[in-house]
């Protein structure tokens, strides 16, 4: 059983879309073992996607996971990062497969209505991040 870290972004918690994609992560198997909506700081959010940096939509990125309400949520699973992964869709909604999130709720290649780490190593270090031990309730 593996544990990946994702985030429902500011674009779908405007929409009122979480129980809409909490739904898709359930039926797909995935259980919500810890979550919690808070705001971010520009500044905050700017540590969190530190690794794009140096790409230049960086700053426009930092802005928009500002931009509102996110639910942080650590998800666990078979395979759980690569599940999560394809439950997601593709970055761009264009290129999501149908019945993915990214394709059913996306609005850009920006505002792609979620998060999810991309390898077990990335998804330890964001649930370090968000999450003390305690708060996983596995
Ligand atoms: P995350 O799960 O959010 O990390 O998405 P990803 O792994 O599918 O994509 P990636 O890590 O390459 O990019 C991180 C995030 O940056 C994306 O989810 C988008 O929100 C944003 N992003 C990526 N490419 C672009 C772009 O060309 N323009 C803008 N505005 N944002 C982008
Ligand atoms: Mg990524």
């Amino acid at each position: 059983i593996q544990r990946t870290f994702s985030i429902i972004k500011p674009d779908a918690t405007r929409r009122n879309l979480t129980g809409k994609i909490n739904a898709k992560f359930e039926e797909a198997g995935l259980r919500i073992v810890a979550q919690k909506r808070i705001h971010l700081t520009k500044a905050q959010a700017g540590q969190f996607y530190i690794v794009h940096a140096a790409r230049p939509f960086y700053d426009e990125l930092c802005e928009f996971m500002a931009s509102g309400p996110i639910i942080a949520q650590v998800l666990e699973g078979e395979n759980a990062v690569v599940r999560n992964r394809e439950i997601m869709g593709a970055t761009n909604p264009k290129d999501a497969a149908a019945g993915t999130i990214r394709a059913e709720f996306a609005e850009s290649v920006g505002e792609n209505s979620v998060h999810g780490s991309d390898a077990p190593e990335a998804a330890a270090e964001e649930i370090a991040f968000f999450f003390a031990g305690l708060e996983i309730v596995g």
